[in-house]
């Protein structure tokens, strides 16, 4: 906000999020930008209410809560904050693997309870992380930054992603491509690193949960819907695959009432990006995309360049 005031009049949403839509559309009537978050659905029908709208800035690298075909026919750019977070993010991922692997989070609800009798050789037996194999479905940005901390507990690191990477990247971070249905079969640790899109909605269904092994532990920290989440639910209830550990859901803030009472799930609020530094480069960000656009220039994390076709990048 301290970015945009001296350029901009701001009207800033203070109540309820995410914004009601009727409310949103409304507001946006004589607005030129539009600064959301990701649980702000922006569809055409949003977009059309706001005949002046240049720029939309999603404070979030996935930007599956807009209609970016809708904003590319209206000339309208979308940006989002790539980069910043993905640091951040593995070592998210990282704790909800390790405490999946370690039930951390049933050992805190043990300790409060009060019924905590005092070290015992079965308290709470879980499973190592070292050397185990390590499974990245998606090898992008955020797949490679939690490959590269796996090295620190000398794993075997897989990945499966149709796009491979160079060879020098591999190396760096002893990572191995493979199919698809290799990663399902071999992982100890299978984690999501894929952006939602048609392609990527219901990745891991009851097929693909079926090839895991009985002992594998599924971590999302990518977008909810990449998993088949019902299926999920009836995987870990008849013992498909041992655990899970989730930051995203098909839903939010719903979660499938199944997954709420169950011990080997650890479950996080969308926590991903939530460090103190990744949110405020993140906002900043958001706030340089829209000043870039509103000075007539192409704003640096623009989603769909097509709206620039034939200018100078
Ligand atoms: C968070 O989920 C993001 O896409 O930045």
């Amino acid at each position: 906000m301290k970015l945009l005031e001296p350029h901009v009049a701001l009207d800033v949403h203070k109540g309820e999020r995410p914004v009601p839509k009727p409310e949103l559309m409304r507001r946006l009537a004589d607005k030129t930008a539009l600064i959301c978050q990701l649980t702000q659905l922006v569809d055409a029908e949003v977009l059309a209410a706001g005949p002046q709208l240049r720029v939309v800035a999603n404070v979030a690298v996935g930007t599956d809560n807009i209609d970016v075909q809708a904003a590319t026919q209206r000339r309208i750019a979308v940006t989002n904050t790539p980069g910043v977070l993905d640091e951040t993010v593995a070592d998210f991922t990282w704790a909800l693997l390790l405490a999946a692997a370690r039930r951390v989070a049933e050992g805190d609800t043990l300790v409060r309870s009060g019924e905590w009798r005092g070290w015992d050789l079965l308290l709470l037996l879980g499973t190592d992380v070292f050397s185990k194999t390590l499974g990245l479905y998606g090898f992008g940005r955020i797949g490679r930054a939690v490959a590269a901390r796996a090295r620190g507990f000398r794993m075997r690191t897989l990945y499966y992603d149709p796009q491979r990477a160079p060879a020098e990247v591999e190396d760096e971070l002893a990572a191995r491509s493979v199919e698809r249905e290799t990663l399902l079969r071999e992982s100890d640790f299978l984690s999501l690193h894929v952006p939602l899109m048609p392609e990527t909605h219901h990745a891991i269904g009851a097929a693909e949960l079926a090839l895991m092994k009985p002992t594998a532990i599924l971590i999302n920290a990518a977008r909810g819907p990449v998993v088949d989440e019902a299926a999920l639910a009836d995987a870990l209830e008849k013992g498909i695959i041992a655990g899970a550990a989730l930051d995203v859901f098909e839903k939010e803030p719903k979660v499938h009432p199944k997954l709420l009472k169950m011990k080997n799930v650890v479950l996080a609020p969308h926590l991903g990006s939530a460090s103190v530094e990744t949110r405020t480069r993140m906002a900043v960000m958001a706030a340089e995309n829209v000043l870039a656009v509103l000075a007539g220039k192409r704003p640096p994390n623009l989603v769909n360049p097509e709206i620039y076709a034939g200018q100078p990048a």
